[in-house]
């Protein structure tokens, strides 16, 4: 299957589904990368491993529309049937959602529907709660609301600092993603999703 990752910023989640699949642990390629960012350091991420990346700059269009449109031109000429949110820092519109439904994965750093939105390890932190984790789901027109695939639970020791957590929480993400986007794309195949 022809994957479309999304991503805004750092892109180590980006690294961990491109290297599943060289390790065979993820049967589907990489069609492109789509970021919205010019300075993302996913981009480099990208380069490194021969990916066609894309960078759409939502400024230029007079719509949010316009920009998915857009997006959605680069998504019908690299043949993309699945996309998958990695660190992408956009509430996905309805033209996406449209052409792609049931087809748009995200990972979110909480147990959700704990800790939704930009922070969400951080606030957990500062939440002093026990446990938090991570979370996929299908995107729908919420913010970190669509249905739940899977979720690992990461628990908060005393000794844990912001730092300490956030390597914890990226470590099982890195493992979590490219897992969960194998066993859907199996689903999707068996038609097991609708
Ligand atoms: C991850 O924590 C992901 O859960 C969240 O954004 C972060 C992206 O990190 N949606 P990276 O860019 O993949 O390193």
């Amino acid at each position: 299957m022809r994957l479309a990752v999304f991503a805004s910023g750092n892109g180590s989640n980006f690294e961990a589904i491109c290297q599943a699949i060289q390790e065979g642990r993820l049967a589907a390629e990489v069609a492109c990368l789509i970021y919205d960012r010019q300075a993302a350091y996913v981009k480099e991420r990208a380069a490194k491993y021969k990916i066609p990346a894309y960078y759409v700059n939502i400024r230029q269009y007079a719509a949010k529309e316009d920009y998915e449109q857009a997006i959605l031109t680069h998504l019908a000429n690299e043949r993309v049937e699945l996309i998958v949110l990695a660190g992408y820092m956009k509430i996905v519109g309805f033209s996406l959602l449209q052409a792609y439904p049931k087809r748009i994965l995200n990972i979110h750093p909480s147990l959700l529907p704990q800790f939704p939105g930009k922070s969400g390890i951080a606030d957990a932190f500062a939440a002093k709660v026990a446990t938090t984790g991570v979370t996929v789901h299908l995107v729908d027109e919420g913010v970190d609301t669509g249905p739940i695939l899977q979720q690992v639970a990461v628990p908060i020791l005393a000794e844990d600092t912001l730092e300490t957590l956030e390597i914890k929480i990226h470590a099982v993400e890195h493992q979590l993603y490219p897992a969960v986007i194998q066993h859907y794309m199996e689903q999707l195949r068996k038609g097991a999703t609708t």
